[in-house]
């Protein structure tokens, strides 16, 4: 099946005033800038339905995507703010932790989240303690990893570096890549087979 429409829904900076849970969700979640509203966009394969910038930090809300597939499959893809980055100086540290948790905590329809790693950097300890979080909930749900940024490497290298990635997790990791879609299919698939049960 292919992919016929793609729209943005709606977006909050509050859990509770977010657009209706009319459709299963799949979110994506990581560090600030490891490519979550790109990985998006080559999901929907459009080119800025989400936004995204060189500077960390860009997305401040969670934002609500429509697909719909040829097959009649409809999805919520969910773009959330970045964790782990530090805006100007140390002290003035932004925390959307409490926005990416109650939202993972509490949206019912929440079947799948993808964590994002930047391939060469591995998973850091707020990546593991965001893993830890998603385990302790009382519906867990669904979790992939995404090794991003893959198309830093050469050919060569990109196995050994999602390898690396891997040694870290129990569950599958993708490598992918925005630049050259590179994994787009392999996470459809994953995602697909969650929201279709
Ligand atoms: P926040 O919204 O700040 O949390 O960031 P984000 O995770 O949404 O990252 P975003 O998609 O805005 O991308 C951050 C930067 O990384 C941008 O300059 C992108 O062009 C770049 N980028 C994202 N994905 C890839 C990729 O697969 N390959 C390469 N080379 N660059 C990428
Ligand atoms: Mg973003």
């Amino acid at each position: 099946p292919r992919i016929v429409s793609a729209a943005f829904v709606g977006a909050s900076t509050d859990a509770s005033t977010l657009p209706a849970p009319t459709l299963a969700e799949v979110a994506f979640a990581g560090r600030s800038n490891v490519g979550k509203s790109s990985l998006l966009n080559a999901m929907m394969q459009r080119k800025s339905l989400a936004r995204t910038s060189r500077t960390p930090g860009c997305t401040r809300q969670v934002n609500i995507f429509e697909v719909g597939w040829t097959d009649g499959l409809r999805v919520h893809l969910v773009d959330l703010p970045g964790y782990g980055y530090a805006k100007r100086s140390r002290s003035e540290k932004i925390s959307w932790g409490p926005l990416i948790e109650s939202y993972l905590a509490t949206r019912q329809v929440l079947r799948a989240v993808t964590l994002l790693i930047d391939a060469r950097r591995g998973a850091e300890d707020d990546d593991l303690a965001l893993i830890e979080f998603l385990e302790s909930l009382e519906n867990p749900p669904q979790i992939f990893l995404a090794a991003t940024k893959i198309d830093k490497f050469s050919r060569a290298q990109q196995k050994p570096a999602v390898e690396k990635v891997k040694r870290q997790f129990r569950g599958p990791v993708i490598g992918f890549s925005s630049v050259t879609g590179d994994g787009r299919d392999s996470l459809w698939q994953r995602l697909r087979a969650v929201v279709q049960n």
